[in-house]
């Protein structure tokens, strides 16, 4: 038995999404910018998956610009906020420590090149006071950009209030929706942004392809100079089978959202609580009330969280750490860290982030499983015990 628990790095693709991009392949290879039939057909079938993409996030279809991913998308969002409003003497950007690295190594990009960034702390709960983003305001801030659902610990941010303060101040307000969308329900209307970013693959279409919402009206200058592809707002010829799979994947996870989200959070409740009682020491990372229905970061005292993962992957179980490991060293998460947690909780969490396949039985077995794990793990260790 094999089981799928880390579906915020990615999903499995929907069959049906699957099915009709490899239709999309054989038979819509037209490019969608040519006038004659082929490229028509193509055309039309974009704008079906454009106008799926805009259904699922309560926008109008106009106004989504295709990209090759979510970190696309953030950068388009960033970098072409930032250069529109460089004339204006605007020079400051504001985030939070929480980001993912496609916002925040945009950031550090643009702050070497003179820009003034502020990044915003979090305390434990890992969800940002407004009054945090309230005094880091200024007269200069461009714009802000803060993630609905954050991708290691699943908080909801309080975006809709966020956004109202950043406009109260001029500012511009991007938010990263990669980890929402799809899980729960996102309407950029209600939320007040001016831009937000989604991913095809989080939700259960395919890699590479990717979405920018900008209200309109929101000027960007493309980073990318070529062609006049999406209105002028990205060029290069778009990628019709994996844009057309992540209409497919819209639809299908619009029509499911209630249900399945209600299904997860169920699960993951199952799970964690399962995994509290009979695994002691352990502890949940992050506001357990604001979150995304799937998502679990756990820290296991005294057990190194890459020894964990890899103990789990041999009984079959695919989980992940929000460490990265560069250059021999395990690097602490920057979410756990930017939240506050001591060093030891950053390096001892697991993210356990569920999906479409999940079932009980399968939940049952990690819960069987995990004791004895961390039980081998923690008598092989020779880190002494941390409260
Ligand atoms: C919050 C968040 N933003 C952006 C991205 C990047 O998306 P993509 O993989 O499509 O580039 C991810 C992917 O993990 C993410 O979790």
């Amino acid at each position: 038995m094999r089981i799928y628990l880390d579906h915020n790095a990615t999903t499995p693709v929907d069959p049906l999404a699957a099915e009709t991009m490899t239709r999309a392949l054989k038979d819509l290879f037209g490019n969608p910018s040519s006038v004659h039939y082929y490229g028509q057909q193509a055309k039309a079938a974009l704008d079906d998956a454009r106008s799926a993409v805009a259904a699922l996030v309560g926008a109008e279809p106009s106004e989504i610009v295709f990209t090759s991913s979510g970190t696309e998308a953030d950068n388009l969002a960033i970098r072409g906020a930032a250069e529109a409003l460089e004339p204006s003497g605007r020079r400051h950007l504001v985030t939070s420590g929480i980001e993912h690295e496609a916002v925040l190594n945009t950031f550090k990009a643009l702050a070497r090149r003179g820009w003034k960034t502020t990044l915003l702390p979090m305390d434990a709960s890992g969800i940002l006071a407004p009054d945090r983003l309230r005094e880091a305001l200024t007269d200069d801030t461009a714009l802000v950009s803060v993630m609905h659902a954050n991708n290691e610990i699943g908080t909801i941010q309080p975006v809709a209030e966020l956004a109202a303060i950043a406009h109260a101040r001029g500012a511009l307000f991007h938010t990263d929706a990669v980890q929402s969308t799809g899980k729960i329900p996102v309407n950029v209307r209600t939320l007040g942004v001016d831009l937000l970013a989604l991913s095809a693959h989080k939700f259960y279409g395919p890699k590479g392809a990717g979405a920018l919402w900008i209200k309109r009206g929101v000027r960007l200058l493309p980073f990318a100079t070529g062609g006049k592809q999406e209105r002028n707002r990205r060029a290069g010829t778009e990628n019709t089978p994996g844009l057309i799979g992540m209409g497919v994947a819209a639809a299908q996870a619009m029509s499911k959202l209630d249900a399945e989200g209600a299904r997860l959070a169920l699960l993951r409740d199952r799970l964690e609580q399962g995994i509290l009682a009979s695994v002691p020491n352990t502890e949940v990372n992050g506001a357990r009330d604001r979150r995304v229905p799937n998502t679990s970061n756990i820290s296991f005292d005294r057990v190194e969280a890459e020894s964990l993962l890899i103990a789990l992957d041999l009984e079959g179980i695919a989980v992940s750490t929000g460490s990265a490991c560069s250059s021999g060293t395990l690097e602490p998460s920057h979410v756990l860290r930017a939240m506050n947690l001591p060093p030891h909780r950053a390096q001892n969490s697991i993210r356990f982030s569920l999906g479409s396949g999940n079932t009980e039985a399968e939940i049952d077995r990690v819960i069987a499983v995990l004791p004895g794990v961390v039980r081998k793990l923690r008598s092989l260790s020779t880190v002494g015990a941390r409260g």
